[in-house]
């Protein structure tokens, strides 16, 4: 992320190139490599998922099937995948995004490059960041998704 390629093997470089060249990157963005916005799973082609997505919660039609953009940053020690945990490889999941997230057919050379990035995702995690929040007691005044039915 501070651009010393250096970090990566070759392999991993190629995964990288690949990764943002199809447009993983349009969501998966940022230092954390995703975890900044919502996007509807299926984006090019529906997923199929017995799960509404956030509409459950906001009641907006545009929020159907959508779901928080998880962070890739340790991905390869966080699975199974996807909101249901349906997926149990980083293979399938590759697969599957470059199907249903951007509708691009890639090589299975592309998926091993691409899953070899993710797994250089992988790093010691600051114990701060995986703490568990002192929350405040939920009550009146505690902010909620807006709904719109
Ligand atoms: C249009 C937005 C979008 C694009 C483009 C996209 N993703 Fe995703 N990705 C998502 C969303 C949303 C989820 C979570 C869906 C869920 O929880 O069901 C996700 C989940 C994942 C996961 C599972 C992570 C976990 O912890 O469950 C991996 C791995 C992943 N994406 C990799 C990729 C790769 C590799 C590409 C490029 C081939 C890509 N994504 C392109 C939106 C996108």
């Amino acid at each position: 992320m501070n651009g010393d390629h250096t970090q990566l093997t070759a392999n991993e470089q190629r995964g990288l190139v690949t990764f943002i060249a199809i447009g993983c990157t349009t969501c998966h963005t940022g230092a954390p490599v995703g975890g900044l916005l919502y996007k509807k799973l299926g984006d090019y082609e529906p997923f199929p998922t017995a799960d509404i997505g956030r509409f459950a919660v906001t009641g907006r039609a545009a929020d159907k099937y959508v779901f928080k953009v998880p962070s890739l940053r340790n991905v390869a020690k966080t699975g199974p995948y996807l909101h249901d945990g349906k997926i149990k490889t980083l293979d399938e999941m590759v697969r599957i995004m470059a199907r249903y997230q951007l509708g691009k057919a890639v090589t299975d050379a592309q998926v091993t490059d691409i899953v070899a990035f993710l797994n250089a995702l992988t790093g010691d995690i600051p114990t701060t960041y995986i703490a568990q929040p002192q929350l405040p007691a939920n009550g009146p005044n505690t902010p909620r998704p807006k709904r719109v039915n």
